[in-house]
């Protein structure tokens, strides 16, 4: 295709009625494209009149997705040079087109109100002010693409860079985790279930579990990131662009791992995003229930850990409140989290191919949990390095029954089947609640089901409840130093 036959359909594809309205936009609004609303639409050629104002208000949405406007104009300056190579645009055509992309990007960086009521969304708005700067040149940057690959690739950037971001967060908490472990690999305290007190574990183990939880975290954005690195330009509305534009090499200019390839997959899907907000909906809940841990540990029923003074606070009438705010603030944030999830996901069911304008519903739950879960990870790290385990008096509040299963096991190993040791520790548990006592404080009678019932006994402590438990996994003290080693090895990994 020669230049002149590539650019021929493009200049007549551009309505009389929208060159005409373009021009006057030096000063800060375009014209409407009718007597009724603001909004000037790039598309208004076949309109009479303009949309009502209540329409408009429906339709805006600059004010959310302006949060594109760094992977709009990258888009664009790519697929500047992607025209270049199709023909459409000559080479100086695309340089004096990349220099005012890159000039309108600075200026917004920058703070510079370039933006104007008539402008319906980043990407209209970019292409006007292109358009007012260098005249139109800047007409052409739209050939070959529509908005529906526009966007799409807009987002998937967004998405690609803030999953990134997000796993560089989320490995400053494990970060965090593993110095704390380190700094309590030797103390113990009493592990739960159903909040209730049920084996000695190592404090690091508990922190290590986070730790390890996390690195799924991070697996579920960088599969979030491989799904979302398939570049739409070139798809256009949905058929496909009619030029021969070179989609690696625009894909590969941006960052995209890949191309799409179907078109109509490229523009109606948004099944990247929601995978994205799915991880974070996972994150969220993760971070929620570690926050609870920290709340419950935190009173004065517990007192077994103290957050930093910064990341509390105190109540306005009642002095001696120090509350855990910040891990009620991050347990409440995982609600907002999976609220966006399941508003994607809902806004997506059911849609009919290819693009519909519903899907310009699927930026604002993806924007805002991107910053939720950014604070939140930031919190929790910043937190965590706070943290400090009352380890002594953790040790007045274990109750001998941690060890019940011990005893069991230890009975088990003298060849009673484990049915009946569990039995036999039972109804000794069971007579000790009843006289108020300790199990281990029980007179010899009661114990006379124990073979060597008194050296048994001695036998019991935490320490030896924890190290008999050195499986791979388990919280004994050579386990979790190997845990600690893997958890090392695997922040110094990359990718
Ligand atoms: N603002 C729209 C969105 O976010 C851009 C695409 C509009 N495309 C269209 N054919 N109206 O989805």
């Amino acid at each position: 295709m020669t230049r002149k036959s590539s650019m021929t359909p493009s200049r007549k594809s551009i309505p009389a009625a929208s060159r005409k309205k373009a021009k006057p936009a030096q000063t800060s609004t375009i014209p409407s494209s009718g007597s009724k609303g603001k909004v000037s639409a790039m598309w208004a050629g076949r309109f009479s009149g303009g949309m009502s104002p209540a329409m408009e208000k429906l339709s805006v949405s600059l004010h959310f997705d302006k949060k594109l406007y760094r992977e709009d104009i990258e888009g664009s300056v790519a697929h500047a040079h992607g025209l270049f190579a199709a023909k459409v645009l000559t080479a100086s055509e695309r340089d004096r087109m990349i220099a005012a992309l890159k000039g309108i990007q600075a200026d917004i960086a920058a703070g510079k109100a370039l933006f104007s009521p008539s402008d319906e969304d980043i990407h209209m708005a970019v292409e006007r002010i292109l358009t007012d700067r260098i005249g139109g040149l800047g007409k052409k940057l739209h050939t070959g693409r529509s908005r529906n690959d526009q966007v799409a690739t807009d987002f998937r950037l967004y998405v690609m860079r803030r999953a990134e971001a997000l796993v560089g967060r989320v490995e400053d908490l494990q970060r965090a985790l593993l110095e704390k472990a380190k700094q309590y690999k030797k103390d113990i305290m009493p592990g739960y279930t159903h909040v209730q007190q049920a084996q000695p574990i190592l404090i690091a183990h508990y922190l290590l579990s986070f730790f390890f939880a996390l690195e799924r975290d991070k697996s579920r954005l960088r599969h979030a990131w491989w799904s979302a690195g398939e570049m739409p330009l070139g798809s256009g509305a949905l058929a496909g662009s009619a030029f021969p534009y070179k989609r690696e090499m625009v894909a590969e200019r941006l960052g995209f791992p890949a191309v799409s390839r179907n078109s109509i997959d490229a523009t109606a899907h948004r099944d990247f995003a929601l995978e994205f907000l799915g991880s974070l909906g996972c994150l969220g809940v993760l971070l929620s229930s570690y926050a609870e841990d920290f709340v419950i540990w935190s009173t004065s029923e517990f007192g077994y850990v103290k957050l930093g003074e910064a990341y509390t606070s105190g109540s306005s009438m009642m002095p001696q409140k120090r509350n855990p705010d910040s891990m009620e603030l991050i347990r409440g944030k995982a609600g907002r989290l999976m609220g966006a999830y399941a508003r994607l996901f809902t806004v997506l069911k059911g849609l009919p191919h290819g693009y519909d304008r519903d899907l310009q519903e699927d930026k604002e739950p993806v924007f805002d949990a991107v910053e939720t879960a950014s604070v939140c990870l930031q919190v929790m790290a910043e937190a965590i390095e706070s943290l400090t385990f009352d380890t002594k008096k953790i040790l007045t509040r274990m109750q001998p029954a941690l060890l019940a299963t011990d005893l069991a096991d230890i009975l088990v190993e003298k060849g009673v089947p484990f049915r009946d040791a569990h039995h036999i520790v039972g109804r000794l548990v069971g007579e000790a609640e009843k006289k108020g006592v300790s199990f281990l404080e029980l007179p010899a009678e009661s114990w006379k089901a124990v073979p060597d019932a008194a050296a048994v006994k001695k036998l019991l402590t935490f320490a030896f409840s924890v190290e008999r438990r050195n499986i791979q996994g388990g919280t004994g003290s050579k386990s979790v130093t190997a845990q600690l080693k893997e958890a090392e090895k695997m922040l110094k990994r990359v990718g």
